[in-house]
């Protein structure tokens, strides 16, 4: 077989790229059958080295396209089965939206920090197991007063010591763990559970609160009235609100205020910020100077403001929403209706809802 021919054969089953290379630096490469034999062009008498220079040119020239030719079908060969390797069905449907929705109370909780943390309040939290010091006495509810009774307490059994663990009535413990670990100022939110044996349209066994606490040296009734005219308008995203400061009794706050807000009950849907009817929407008071004591602080020298608002209750009244026991169904239908997306995580800047 010619050298030629040999060459050809060899560049032909060359299977791959590399297979192929070695080929052509065992021809053509420095120490190549073809580059050797040029070398011996020299050795020759003219007229021979002429005809034999011609002819290794040309069949260098005959060797360098077949391998630049079987290089481009090797080539072609590797897309192709890239290309069958890497193909996608476009007849898939696209990806479809999550299914699951942001319960409305996480979505409104995470409003109220939202709105509560630019006005410069942290977010403190407490356990929702209790005991009675923190959700009662220290709160100035001491043993047989008759606020004791109207909370529907949900109580663990008795401890050896003849005291029992309660499911907290309230957020207002929080109050408590509060002054106890931080140092006035103080301005807290605290949202989450709480507990009480009572079921109906409007209460559930467990339902969410937020309580609020400011204790600092100067802090005085028109912040608190501040504060929430603030909150609702922000909350509710409307320009103006009006609310009646009611006197009410709370142990823990003195004086103590029940706060209403205007709303309207035109076609049925409740409007806030509009009509002449009025909804209570929280609690709130100057913090009492015994819950002030039992917090580890001078009464005499701090002072400052609570509240404790019904985070179900004020998602009910924002979002429409008209059975507060529906929240806690988990009826996927009903979640999808009244359900928030994913990605909608409300920002001051963004918008709430
Ligand atoms: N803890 C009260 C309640 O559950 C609400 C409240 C909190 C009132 C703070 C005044 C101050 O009804």
């Amino acid at each position: 077989m010619s050298l030629e021919q040999d060459i050809l054969q060899q560049v032909a089953s060359a299977s791959d790229e590399a297979a192929l290379e070695a080929v052509r630096v065992a021809t053509l490469g420095k120490k190549g059958s073809i580059s050797e034999q040029m070398k011996s062009l020299g050795a020759m008498g003219p007229d021979e080295r002429k005809t034999a220079g011609v002819a290794l040119n040309v069949l260098k020239d005959k060797v360098t396209e077949a391998i630049a030719a079987r290089k481009a079908v090797l080539q072609e060969a590797q897309l192709e089965q890239r290309l069958g390797l890497e193909k996608i069905d476009v007849t898939l449907p696209a990806r479809t939206e999550p299914r699951g929705t942001v319960h409305p109370v996480s979505q409104v909780w995470e409003e109220v920090v939202q709105i509560f943390g630019d006005l410069g309040f942290a977010v403190a939290e407490g356990p929702h197991i209790e005991d009675d010091f923190h959700n009662f006495t220290a709160l100035n509810i001491p043993p047989e007063h008759p606020a004791r009774q109207e909370h529907d307490t949900f109580y663990f059994s008795e401890k050896p010591d003849g005291s029992r663990m309660v499911l907290r009535t309230h957020t207002s413990p929080v109050q408590i763990r509060t002054m106890l670990t931080q140092k006035p100022p103080i301005r807290i939110i605290a949202p989450g559970r709480t507990f009480r044996n009572d079921s109906d349209m409007t209460h559930t066994p467990m339902f969410n609160q937020i309580e609020g606490l400011v204790i600092d040296e100067t802090t005085h009734m028109g912040h608190l009235k501040w504060i929430l005219a603030e909150f609702c308008k922000s909350f509710f995203e409307v320009d103006d609100v009006k609310m009646r400061f009611r006197a009410s009794h709370f142990p823990f706050t003195e004086p103590s205020m029940e706060v209403d807000i205007n709303c309207s009950w035109e076609g049925g849907q409740v409007k806030i910020g509009q009509g002449s009817s009025w909804l209570e929407i929280l609690g709130s008071g100057m913090v009492h100077p015994n819950v002030i004591k039992a917090g580890g602080l001078d009464p005499d020298k701090y002072q400052g403001y609570a509240f404790g608002m019904g985070l179900d209750r004020i998602a009910m009244l924002k979002y429409g929403i008209p059975d507060l026991r529906a929240f806690f169904e988990a009826d996927l239908r009903w979640l999808r209706h009244y359900g928030f997306k994913a990605l909608n995580v409300p920002t001051l800047p963004g918008g709430l809802s």
